[in-house]
């Protein structure tokens, strides 16, 4: 129930206000910059003593480092998985909505009152609504927004459950609009034809990686794809334009094959954060792809900048590493087009070595199965960590998960297995870091468990 779930968020509320310092830990990704910028936004207006440190994954050996430091600890979008490795820490809170390992004080997780963690809420909506407990505050709506499309709870088409609850108060703070459109990334910053041809996410049959095709394709419909001598992207098209482009898509992507069904999540909600400039961050999407950027690419002081609301030269650093963070992730597909993925009985796996960084692997995974068209088993990435550990990203469907998957609950239960390996996750994206020499052993106990009729579908 919500209101247990809020009660939980007023305890911890309590506890922060007689704090007198406060370490915030959080993860790198764009769900978790967004719940950081959210808390340093309302600890600075608390005007409360604090630092943000911005994390990878809450490993063990960063848990003992955090130890020594005798402040107050919140944990933003990690912790619930790894809360028996937290219990020598003397004053902390967490706020995730991974699958928990236990339930206990201070610990606020969708998960313990029935409120689906993957979907209904982030871990930038659990920052929103601790945030507007001590500043009553609703104009920070929106960055629980990005956070949520970050770790693509709107998959669905749209977002349901306390996220629409929070893009409501977004709305009516006038930070959010909310629009059935098309669901292309750049439809906010890229020149129109280059939304087609980057599009990988879906791969647009005769558009993608063919800029003369796409260029053509505009032209045939009668859309200028220049006014005053800059490209247009397509928040530029008048509402008009906009109709024409998208049933000319949908036309030429049936001709193509792509079924209806396939076609139908092209349309969808999209979210504009109608307070930024037109460009990367007027998108949720794309603003958490931005997030995303520096984060995974080692800079995650210049997300959190940015996510606080820094739209100075920190944000031009962003804008840099997010064109380096789509050239890497363009590499990275190829590469593995190229490279192909090897087919085994319960899964699909790759091994990229150090050919591809860990830390977008995974993103790699998921833009991989929709490229590839996969839908029938889960896809397995595997990247070098380090000399001696592995890091493991596992991607699946909605549709799997109908019938029991759960690849959080999987990765879990292998680590919880094997010396020195740590794993957990959602349902449908879920990662783990084993040591190196452990590869065998992990892949034989996966296809073990995707065999068992209880995680297959
Ligand atoms: O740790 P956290 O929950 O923030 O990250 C979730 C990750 O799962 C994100 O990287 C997101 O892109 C990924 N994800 C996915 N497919 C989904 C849902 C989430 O790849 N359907
Ligand atoms: O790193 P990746 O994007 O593949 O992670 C997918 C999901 O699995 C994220 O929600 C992440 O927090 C979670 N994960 C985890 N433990 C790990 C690695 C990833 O809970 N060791
Ligand atoms: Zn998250």
């Amino acid at each position: 129930m919500h209101t247990e779930l809020f009660s939980e968020i007023s305890k911890i509320a309590k506890s922060i206000k007689k704090e007198k310092r406060i370490l915030v830990v959080s993860h790198y990704d764009a769900d978790g910059l967004s719940a950081a910028g959210i808390i340093f936004n309302t600890l600075e207006a608390l005007g409360k003593d604090f630092e943000v440190k911005i994390v990878k994954q809450l490993y063990a050996e960063e848990i003992e480092e955090i130890k020594a430091d005798d402040s107050f600890k919140l944990f933003l979008d990690f912790g619930s998985g790894q809360y028996p490795m937290l219990r020598g820490i003397k004053k902390f809170a967490v706020l995730d909505h991974h699958l928990p390992a236990q339930n206990s004080e201070r610990h606020a997780n969708p998960w313990f009152f029935n409120i689906d963690g993957s979907t209904e809420i982030s871990g930038s909506g659990l920052a929103f609504f601790l945030s507007r407990k001590l500043v009553a505050e609703d104009s920070l709506a929106a960055n629980a927004i990005v956070g949520a499309v970050g770790d693509m709870q709107d998959s669905q088409g749209k977002l349901i459950g306390l996220n629409r609850e929070i893009a409501k108060i977004a709305v009516n703070a006038n930070s959010l609009a909310i629009e059935k459109d098309i669901r292309l990334y750049g439809r906010a910053s890229r020149a129109l034809p280059y939304m087609l041809c980057y599009s990988t996410e879906p791969i647009l049959p005769g558009l993608t990686a063919n800029p003369e095709a796409c260029i053509r394709f505009i032209e045939e419909q009668g859309i200028e794809l220049k006014e005053n001598g800059r490209w247009r992207c397509y928040l530029d098209l008048t509402k008009e334009e906009k109709q024409r482009f998208v049933s000319a898509l949908m036309m030429h992507l049936s001709s193509r094959g792509i079924p209806e069904w396939k076609l139908q999540k092209l349309i969808g909600e999209v979210y504009s954060l109608v307070k930024e400039e037109k460009g990367p961050l007027y998108d949720a999407r794309e603003f958490a792809t931005l997030l995303n950027a520096c984060g995974r690419h080692g800079k995650p002081e210049i997300a959190l900048a940015v996510a606080s609301g820094d739209r100075g030269n920190n944000y031009k650093k962003a804008l840099n590493l997010l064109s380096l963070h789509r050239k890497e992730l363009r590499e990275a597909i190829e590469f593995m087009l190229e490279k192909g993925i090897e087919e085994r009985k319960n899964f699909y796996f790759f091994n990229a070595g150090s050919n591809i960084n860990d830390s977008i692997v995974g993103i790699v995974a998921g833009m991989l199965y929709s490229a590839l068209l996969l839908s029938n088993k889960p896809i397995i990435a595997v990247a070098k960590n380090s000399d001696e550990f592995l890091k493991v990203s596992a991607r699946a469907t909605k549709e799997q998960t109908m019938f029991g998957l759960h690849l959080g609950k999987i990765m879990q239960r292998i680590c919880s297995s094997i010396d020195n390996a740590e794993g957990g996750g959602h349902d449908v994206a879920a990662g783990a870091k084993i040591p190196a020499e452990k590869l065998d052993e992990f892949l034989a106990k996966l296809e073990e468990e995707l065999g068992n009729s209880d995680n297959k579908h």
